[in-house]
Parts: C-alpha cells; structure tokens; sequence
C-alpha cells in the first residue's frame, strides 16, 4: 500500500540542516535552523536544567501517566511567565502539548473544531511550518502583509489594511516577540493599534510566543501576548519551552486558552484535554517537570535567569558586531536592521541567488530566503560573513 504514497516536500530548515552536516569544508558557518549556539558552537544544557534534572532522578518516585492537560503545576507556572497576571486563571484552560509545534498543532485544531469556516491569517512571511501544518490540515489560510524587505522593518500600513480586510471571527496569527523569520517586531504602540483594528472586525488572535527571553528579556518579550490576553475575550497562545530553557528534543509546550467566562473555559479545557486524547493521549512529562522545578525554586530560576539574560546579550552584541562590520564594508546603512531586530533571526533580505553562492563558494549556510541565525555566529565568524555578504551582493 505505501507504493501509493507521494514523496512530501522537504521542509526547507531540517534539509538545510542535513545539507550542512554533510558539508566536509572546513570553517563552514550555520546560521540555519533556530537552536541557540554558544561561541564554541554547543548548544549547552543550561546549569539549571541539569541541576533539575539530576532532582528528579534522584526523586522522581513514578513515570505512572499525568493528567491529560499534563501536570497542572506545569501549566500553571509556565502561563504565569508568559501572562502574568493579566488574565483571571479561572479564564484560562491550558494543555501540555509536544513542543511549541505542539501547541501550535493543537491550536489550529481547537480553532477548526470551534468554527470549521474559519481563515486564519498569518504574517508574510511566517514560520514555514506554520503553513504547512495549516495547509496539511486542510485549514484556510491567507497572508497579511507584515516584513518591508526595502527597510528591514515592518510594513505596518500594509498590515493594518489587510487585517481590517477580515472577515469576523476569523483568526489571527501573530508572533509573540523575536518574529521567526524576519526579527522585525510591531512595539507596543503598534500593537495597540493592531488589537484596535482586530476588536472592530471581530476578530480572534493566536500568538505563537518561541523565544521569550531572547529579544528584550523575559518581561519585554511577553508585552505583546499579555496585551492582546488582555484586549479579547478569546485569545490561543502556543508557548514553547525549546529555546529558552534550551531543551528542544524534550519536547516542552504548552497551548493557553483564554475563554470570555469561567463556563467557556471549563469547555474549552474538556475539549483541548480530548485532543490531546485523540492525538497522543498525555504529553510528555520529563522537559515539563523540569521546568516546573526551575520555575519553583527560587535559587534555580534566578540561575536560568540570569543564563538566559547572557544569552541574549550575546546576540544582541553579535548583531551590533554584524551591523557595525557590514556598514564598514559596504559604507551604508543598509544592513543597519540587523542591530534592531531582535530574537534569533534576522531576514538579510539577499536574493535566492546570492543565498546559493553563500553555500557553494564561502559554505555559508541560511535558510533560502536570507534568514540567519544570529546565534550561529561568533565574534570570529562575523568578519567572514560581512565579507561572504559583500562579495555575493
Ligand atoms: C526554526 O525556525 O528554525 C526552529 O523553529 C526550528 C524548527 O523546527 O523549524
């Protein structure tokens, strides 16, 4: 029966990956897939991370199923990052889910089994597997216009146009902090207007939040989310703990719902807890656990805290390092974005062309549509790049 099956497009990051692996040259440069790299090229587990997990080794007492919401502590400590207290907890229904793709899975099903009509928007450009999973389910997409490649920046105009152009209760999909792929963020003055725009058409946010932590700090990143949670009655959130607790192949994700009343979060619970049922019945435990006990232990989270914020301030002086070396090479300011954008990403905005012959002639690897990795660099490998930049432009 498989000999009926088509071969799936390959999904452009993990074959990037691949391409990169088998690279034999020497001095190859990643800046392809979104998994934090320290100056030597690890990705380290962070020293809270390891600490938990040696607790729970020693204590853990029984690997006996959790709830199919997951442990409620988890829930309950992870949406307290992300939130606040900005939504009453008797708004809010929540599982653990598989990583933020999880999350984002689980979203996109909720939103279909509530409204089966439902469009859902999403920046242009967006994560790619944002669409694909959309397109694989067979859900109703449509892009609104959000990355200005001529500045780096945000076509905000453009934004506001096609959002007021909706149709009510369709849903939009935005990006917590750090936009994947581009790096440019709305601040929180456009925001305001966003929600403005998106209350008069009726409208249903879903925010993607991956990389709390990596842009402006912890607090900074989740203004965003905690605004709109404020501004609506119904708002999806798929938070992902991956990158800033570092434990990607953990799989560590949370789906947030936020209901009108305590009644329509009772039934959006029952019915995400049955998703879950329906696709994998309980999710994983050991990466959720661990974040738990980070998040509870007042000594362990000041340690992530404070391991994160170097992190981020590592990326943030690589990108002033890559703007500054570029702007000398090229005597503009054309890539001047690159030190205001913020997160793991930045669109360098280069044709499909020059990104091949970054490959093939300075084994400089970045996904298709010029998007880096910022954490892929180091203070050695930024003069290469700029220069690998300049000559392909
Ligand atoms: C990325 O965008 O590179 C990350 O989110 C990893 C992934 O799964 O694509």
């Amino acid at each position: 029966m498989f000999e009926s099956l088509n071969r799936q497009p390959a999904d452009k990051i993990l074959a990037l990956m691949a391409a990169y692996r088998d690279d034999a040259r020497e001095g190859k440069i990643d800046l392809g897939v979104g998994v934090y790299k320290d100056a030597s090229g690890r990705t380290p587990v962070m020293r809270a991370v390891k600490a938990a997990e040696q607790r729970l080794v020693e204590t853990q007492e029984t690997k006996a199923y959790t709830g199919l919401a997951g442990d409620p502590a988890f829930a309950a400590a992870l949406t307290r990052l992300v939130l606040g207290d900005s939504v009453d907890e008797d708004r809010i229904a929540a599982i653990a889910t598989p990583g933020g793709t999880g999350a984002c899975r689980q979203g996109f099903e909720l939103i279909r089994l509530a409204n089966p009509e439902v469009t859902l928007h999403a920046s242009d450009p967006t994560w790619p597997n944002h669409l694909s999973i959309l397109k694989f389910m067979g859900m109703t997409q449509k892009p609104y216009r959000y990355f200005d490649s001529a500045t780096g920046g945000i076509d905000f105009e453009g934004m506001l146009e096609d959002l007021g152009a909706a149709q009510a209760n369709d849903v939009v999909l935005l990006h917590g902090c750090c936009h994947n792929p581009t790096g440019a963020n709305l601040t929180v003055e456009q925001i305001d207007q966003v929600i403005a725009v998106m209350q008069q058409r009726g409208l249903v946010p879903m925010i993607d939040i991956a990389y709390q932590g990596f842009g402006d700090g912890l607090e900074a990143d989740a203004a965003v989310t905690r605004r709109v949670a404020k501004a609506f009655d119904n708002v999806l959130i798929a938070a992902s703990c991956s990158k800033n607790f570092g434990i990607y192949r953990e799989r560590t994700g949370l789906l947030i719902a936020v209901s009108k009343t305590a009644d329509e979060a009772s039934l959006a619970q029952d019915n995400m807890n049955f998703l879950n049922r329906q696709n994998y019945s309980f999710p994983p435990d050991h990466g959720a656990r661990v974040v738990t006990l980070i998040l509870e232990d007042p000594e362990w989270r000041a340690d992530w805290e404070a391991e994160l914020e170097d992190v981020r301030l590592g990326m943030l002086d690589l990108r002033t390092r890559l703007a500054d070396e570029l702007r000398r090479l090229t005597g503009s300011d054309r890539f001047d974005f690159v030190a205001r954008h913020r997160g793991m990403f930045s669109r360098l905005g280069l044709a499909p062309e020059q990104v091949k012959r970054l490959r093939a002639e300075h084994a400089v690897y970045m996904v298709g549509d010029s998007r880096i990795n910022i954490a892929g660099l180091n203070t050695d490998t930024v003069p290469v790049l700029a220069q690998a930049i300049v000559d392909v432009l």
